[in-house]
């Protein structure tokens, strides 16, 4: 049976890989991105260029957007140049990106106005989960299409879980920021204090990494802490924006978050600093400071 066409729209540093694992899955693929040369291994390797959202929603059954924030998503699928102007009755769009809950609902009635059906499908396992095609993956909206989109969605991620209507896959991916900004937190302070201790910060996560403590983010980004390899895989503008969704939805909940509310005020001060395009694990260097060690490069 021929595999489904598919449209993706921002390659980035995720939806690289995962534009990547849908090729090698066998899926005929059209792209779009804003700076197409971050899309060139893609078309090397066989997908098709499309100049605008629209052109790469023409022909597809399923498109998939991996854009930074909302209003990305807006301009992509709802904008002159938009999915929406384009796309047939019947084609899915899938959005990976994570964004408000509440705008994803309001797009998915836009859309179904149109025949066109939406999933919300936000991510999580990093760059790495990414390459390796191991990503967990949240899914709001009809479970029936979720069904329909299931084989493109296991081509990138291996634990598909439905947490209901629209806006609920963006709604669990904002709890699993909640975790990552306590267990960032939690990550530096440890692998500070060894450093200061005397120490050997890799030795420490071997230790640990295995036991009761350990996490993606200890094995993952403890290691890049230790050696100040503050390389994005996760910038932290990017996680701030999480925050705020974070934030506006507990408002609005009457939920205290005092853990998710120190690490986004702790990160607000590395963005004052100019450091929004750092990987998440520089977070170690806020730590570092309070601690009186000096921080290569700052
Ligand atoms: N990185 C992670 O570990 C991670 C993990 C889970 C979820 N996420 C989420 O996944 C989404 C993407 O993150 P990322 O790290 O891949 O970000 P990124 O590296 O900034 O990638 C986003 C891509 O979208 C492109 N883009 C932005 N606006 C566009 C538009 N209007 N039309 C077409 N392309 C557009 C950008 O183009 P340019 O290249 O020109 O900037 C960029 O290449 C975000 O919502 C993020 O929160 C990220």
């Amino acid at each position: 049976m021929p595999r489904a066409k598919v449209g993706f729209i921002g390659t980035g540093l995720m939806g690289l890989p995962m534009a990547q694992n849908l090729i090698r899955k066998g899926f005929p693929l059209t792209v779009h991105t804003r700076t197409r040369s971050k899309a060139q291994s893609l078309l090397d390797a066989g997908a098709l260029w499309a100049d605008t959202p629209a052109e790469c929603a023409k022909d597809a059954d399923f498109v998939i957007t991996m854009v930074p924030d909302t209003p990305d998503v807006q301009q992509v699928l709802l904008g002159e140049q938009g999915v929406i102007r384009a796309a047939k009755s019947g084609t899915v769009v899938i959005d990976m990106s994570t964004i408000s809950p509440s705008a994803t609902r309001a797009m998915a009635a836009d859309l179904l106005a149109r025949g066109i059906h939406m999933l919300d499908a936000p991510v999580s396992g990093g760059v790495k989960g990414a390459i390796e095609g191991t990503l967990s993956i949240m899914v709001g909206g009809r479970s029936e299409v979720l069904e329909k989109a299931r084989p493109v969605l296991e081509a990138m991620g291996q634990n598909i879980v439905y947490c209901g209507d629209h806006g609920q896959g963006q709604m669990t991916k904002l709890c699993n920021q909640v975790a990552i900004a306590s267990h960032m937190i939690a990550a530096a302070e440890a692998v500070v204090l060894a450093r200061k201790a005397g120490l050997d910060p890799h030795a420490l996560i071997r230790a640990i990494g295995a036991g009761a403590a350990g996490s993606w983010v200890i094995n993952v980004l403890g290691p890049r802490m230790a050696d100040h390899d503050f390389e994005p895989g996760f910038m932290i503008k990017l996680l701030q924006k999480d925050l705020r969704l974070v934030m506006q939805a507990a408002s609005e909940l009457s939920v205290p978050l005092p853990g998710t509310a120190l690490a986004h005020q702790l990160y607000a001060a590395l963005e004052a600093e100019g450091r929004g395009d750092e990987g998440t694990q520089a977070l170690a260097r806020v730590f570092e400071r309070l601690a009186g060690l000096a921080v290569d490069g700052s």
